[in-house]
C-alpha cells in the first residue's frame, strides 16, 4: 500500500495544534497531519505548515518542497537564515480571512468618523456632550500596501462610500480606487489620506514606515490605523504626534511587543484603540482547501499559489 500523504505542522503557537488537528481528520482524511518534533520520516516529508518555526528547524528535511506560512505574514519564515534553497513558500491568501481584515478597517473607520472613542472615554467621564461627526463620502481613505488584502479593504470602503487610494510598489487597477505607486507618489497619497490604513508587508524598507516625517505629510487631525506589524510603527513618534494634535487618533492592531507589556504608556493614551492582533484570525476551515490545491499542484510538480518572493520578503 502507498504511504499517506503526510503534511507537518511546525508552530510555536501549541494552543492552535488541536484544532488543526481536528480539522485535517474531518476535512483532508487523505492527509495525515503530523506535529514537529514528534513527526516521523523526515525524507518523505514534502509539506511543512507552519508558524514562528525554531531556527534552522527546515535543514532537517532534505526532500522539503514547500513551506506553507499559517497566517499572511511570512516575517516568521524569512528570519531563518538558514532557509533552503529551491524551496516555495506560500502565505495565506484566503477570501474569508481579507474579508475579515476589511471588515476591521471598515468599523475603525466608521468608529473614527463617529467618534466613538471619543464618546468611550466621555462614558468613563460621566461626560454628555456631541461631537460634530463626518460622512463617509467627505472622507479619504489612505491605504499603504495596496496588496490582496489592502485591496479588499479598498472595495469594502468605496462601497460604504469612502473615498479610497492606494499605495503600493507597483500600480494597480481597481475600479473607483486612486493608484499611487512607488517612492515619488508617496507625499501626494499621504497629503491625502486622512485615515491612513497600513496593510504593508515587514521588510527591511517598510519596518518604522509610520514615522514622524510621514505623520507630517499627512493631513491636520488625520487617523492612523495599523494593523499589519508592530514594528511598522515608531511608537515614540506616535506618541509625540497625539500629544502635538498632529494626529488626532490611532487604532493598532499590532506591537512590536505582543501580547503588550501592562506597563506601556498606549494602555493609558485615550487616544489610542487597542484590540489583540485580531484584524483576521486564520482559521484550518478557512484555509484548508487552499492548502490541499497545493498539496495536489506539489505532488503534480507544479508551482503551488500564493507563493511569495523570499528576495523581497514578501
Ligand atoms: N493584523 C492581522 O491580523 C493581520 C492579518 C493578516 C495580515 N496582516 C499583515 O498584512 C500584510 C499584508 O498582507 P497581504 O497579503 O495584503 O500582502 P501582499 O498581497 O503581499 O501586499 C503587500 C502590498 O504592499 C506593497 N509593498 C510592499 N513593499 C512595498 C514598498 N517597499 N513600497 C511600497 N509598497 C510596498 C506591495 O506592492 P506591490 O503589489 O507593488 O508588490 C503590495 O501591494 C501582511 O504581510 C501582514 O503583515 C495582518
Amino acid at each position: 500500500m502507498p504511504a499517506k500523504d503526510k503534511v507537518v505542522l511546525i508552530s510555536s503557537y501549541k494552543k492552535f495544534t488541536e484544532s488543526w488537528i481536528k480539522a485535517f481528520k474531518e476535512k483532508a482524511p487523505e492527509i495525515d497531519l503530523e506535529v514537529y518534533p514528534d513527526d516521523t520520516m523526515r525524507e518523505g516529508t514534502k509539506f511543512i505548515l507552519c508558524y514562528d518555526p525554531p531556527k534552522g528547524v527546515f535543514q532537517k528535511y532534505p526532500n522539503l518542497r514547500l513551506i506553507s506560512s499559517m497566517t499572511a505574514g511570512i516575517n516568521h519564515i524569512l528570519k531563518d537564515s538558514n532557509l533552503p534553497q529551491d524551496v516555495y513558500v506560500t502565505k495565506v491568501n484566503d477570501p474569508l480571512h481579507k474579508y475579515d481584515m476589511a471588515t476591521y478597517a471598515l468599523t475603525l473607520c466608521l468608529g473614527h468618523i463617529r467618534n466613538m472613542p471619543v464618546y468611550a472615554t466621555q462614558k468613563r467621564m460621566k461626560e454628555w456632550k456631541q461631537q460634530v461627526y463626518q460622512r463617509p463620502e467627505d472622507v479619504e481613505v489612505g491605504i499603504i500596501g495596496f496588496g490582496s488584502i489592502g485591496q479588499e479593504i479598498g472595495k469594502l470602503l468605496i462601497k460604504n462610500d469612502f473615498k479610497v487610494n492606494g499605495w503600493s510598489r507597483s500600480s494597480k487597477d481597481v475600479e473607483g480606487i486612486t493608484s499611487y505607486f512607488g517612492r515619488d507618489q508617496l507625499d501626494e497619497f499621504l497629503q491625502k489620506s486622512s485615515i491612513l490604513i497600513c496593510v504593508l508587508p515587514l521588510t527591511k524598507e517598510t519596518q518604522g514606515v509610520l514615522n514622524r516625517d510621514l505623520f507630517n505629510k499627512l493631513p491636520e487631525d488625520a487617523y492612523l490605523i495599523n494593523m499589519a506589524r508592530g514594528t511598522h510603527l515608531v511608537e515614540e513618534d506616535l506618541e509625540k504626534a497625539l500629544k502635538e494634535k498632529k494626529l488626532s487618533g490611532a487604532a493598532l492592531d499590532v506591537f512590536s511587543d505582543e501580547p503588550l507589556p501592562e506597563n506601556h504608556s498606549f494602555w493609558e493614551d485615550e487616544k489610542i484603540t487597542i484590540t489583540p492582533h485580531v484584524a483576521g484570525i486564520v482559521t484550518p476551515e478557512s484555509v484548508l482547501t487552499s492548502l490541499k490545491e497545493n498539496y495536489r499542484l506539489i505532488n503534480n510538480g507544479e508551482k503551488p499559489n500564493d507563493t511569495v518572493d523570499v528576495s523581497q520578503g514578501y
